[in-house]
């Protein structure tokens, strides 16, 4: 590949790198309101960089508030979304300068929905864009960029299009480590960022808990808890329970977090996570249901949960969040019925349903057992009659057929 034009807006603790290490392969021209100096970026006007560069790359700050970066108290503070208007500054001059149809990358991190709404409709149609936010960390910003985990590229589809397949030509020659390209909506692309950020929040706010624990009880180190949780690669560090779908439900894993709401009143940690997670765990249930009785109005048919138990082959209706997605069904008025051959509970347990309704799949065994390397089958517990509507929260459920409707819940791409 011969040596492409390429333009960075915004110089900063980000952009002056990158734009280094792209000046290590191509001709690069960076613009910043403020002076930055640069031995092989060539510093200019924001109208060389806009008219001379075939490729911009926008990495402008997309800044919080002042008191909202972490190292002063801000949980108290009301929450806020990040600053949009250096961006829109560099969309609005790369229009004003741009004599040839450029191909704008934005790099900055925004909230899911920000690129959709705020800056793709600001750029003049002459244009291309991706959203590509880095994953990148402060002190090796060179390294990382050409060592990434991942690659995000976001279109408005989500599918690869002539652009971002261009964009993956200019990467691949500078990575150093062959990196995993991820193709995405812009939205997609924008929760991929945020969330791998906030899982890492979560994750080191768990781990610190423990911490925490250890100093309040005694007798623990908090390295022998948290190495044997990090050797636990069959369930805890790894992609296992990474789809969405019903909530963490059975005899123990409910009570346990409960259990630990009281263990963190009893040694006074100052917080509680647990009553967090058990929040969103019945939030998450009557969102759900929520979203099931809203079908249910629509189409004027009764809601059946395919499933009580906890989980598929087993009788146990303990802590199962079936039950807890029908309490809130019926907290909105509406009846529950669940068919289930095993469940040890049969309140509300019909044997048969043949009538159109609105069925929340709950039970899927290839996602409970998968894992076990058995082949499942995943018959269901009754045959879904003509104008049901099925509601599947794990996605995976055939849409082909045309006298029934199936929502893939989770999935908004599709509907
Ligand atoms: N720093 C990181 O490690 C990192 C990693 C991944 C993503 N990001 C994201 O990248 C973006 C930039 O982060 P940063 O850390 O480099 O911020 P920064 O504040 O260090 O740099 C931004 C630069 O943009 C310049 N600038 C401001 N408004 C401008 C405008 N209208 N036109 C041109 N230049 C302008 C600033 O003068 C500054 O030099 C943010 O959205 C951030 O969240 C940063």
């Amino acid at each position: 590949m011969g040596k492409i034009k390429v333009g960075v807006i915004g110089l900063g603790k980000l952009g002056l790198d990158c734009a280094e290490v792209f000046a290590e392969h191509h001709e690069v021209r960076g613009y910043d309101v403020v002076p930055r100096i640069s031995d092989t970026v060539k510093v200019c006007d924001i109208q060389e960089v806009v008219q001379e560069s075939e490729w911009i790359f926008i990495a402008v700050p997309t800044p919080h508030a002042a008191g909202y970066d972490g190292s002063v108290p801000s949980s108290h503070m009301e929450p806020r979304d990040f600053g949009h208007e250096a961006v829109i500054d560099a969309i609005t001059k790369i229009n004003h300068y741009a004599t040839t149809g450029k191909k704008v990358v934005l790099i900055s991190t925004v909230l899911p929905g920000t690129t959709r709404r705020y800056f793709v409709p600001k750029l003049n149609d002459t244009h291309q864009f991706l959203y590509n936010p880095y994953l990148i960390a402060m002190g090796s910003v060179k390294w990382d960029m050409v060592n990434p985990e991942m690659i995000m590229i976001g279109t408005e589809d989500g599918a690869w299009n002539g652009l971002a397949k261009e964009l993956v030509d200019l990467y691949t020659p500078m990575m150093k480590n062959d990196p995993r390209y991820e193709i995405g909506t812009w939205d997609e692309c924008e929760a991929i960022k945020i969330f791998y950020n906030t899982f890492i929040s979560a994750k080191v706010g768990l781990a610190n808990m423990i911490q925490d624990f250890a100093m309040k009880i005694g007798n623990i180190n908090v390295d022998v808890v948290t190495n044997a949780l990090a050797k636990s690669t069959m369930r805890i560090m790894g992609p296992k329970y990474m789809t969405a779908g019903m909530g963490d439900a059975g005899a123990c894993h409910p009570r346990d977090n409960i259990a630990l709401r009281w263990l963190a009143q009893e040694y006074e940690v100052g917080y509680d996570l647990f009553d967090t997670i058990m929040l969103a765990r019945e939030r998450q249930a009557k969102n759900l249901a929520d979203f099931l009785v809203i079908q249910a109005q629509r189409h004027n048919l009764p809601i059946v949960i395919h499933g009580k138990a906890y989980k598929p082959d087993v009788p146990y209706c303990i802590g199962s969040y079936s039950t807890l997605v029908g309490h809130y069904v019926q907290q909105a008025g509406h009846a529950i019925h669940y068919v289930d051959p095993l469940a040890d509970d049969t309140t509300d347990v019909v044997i048969e349903w043949n009538k159109p309704a609105v069925v929340l799949l709950a039970h899927n065994r290839e996602v409970t057992y998968g894992y076990t390397g058995q082949t499942q089958e995943d018959a269901h517990y009754f045959d879904f009659v003509a104008d049901s509507v099925v509601i599947d929260p794990w996605r995976c459920h055939d849409q082909s057929r045309s006298d029934i409707t199936v929502i893939h819940y989770g999935n908004t791409r599709e509907q």
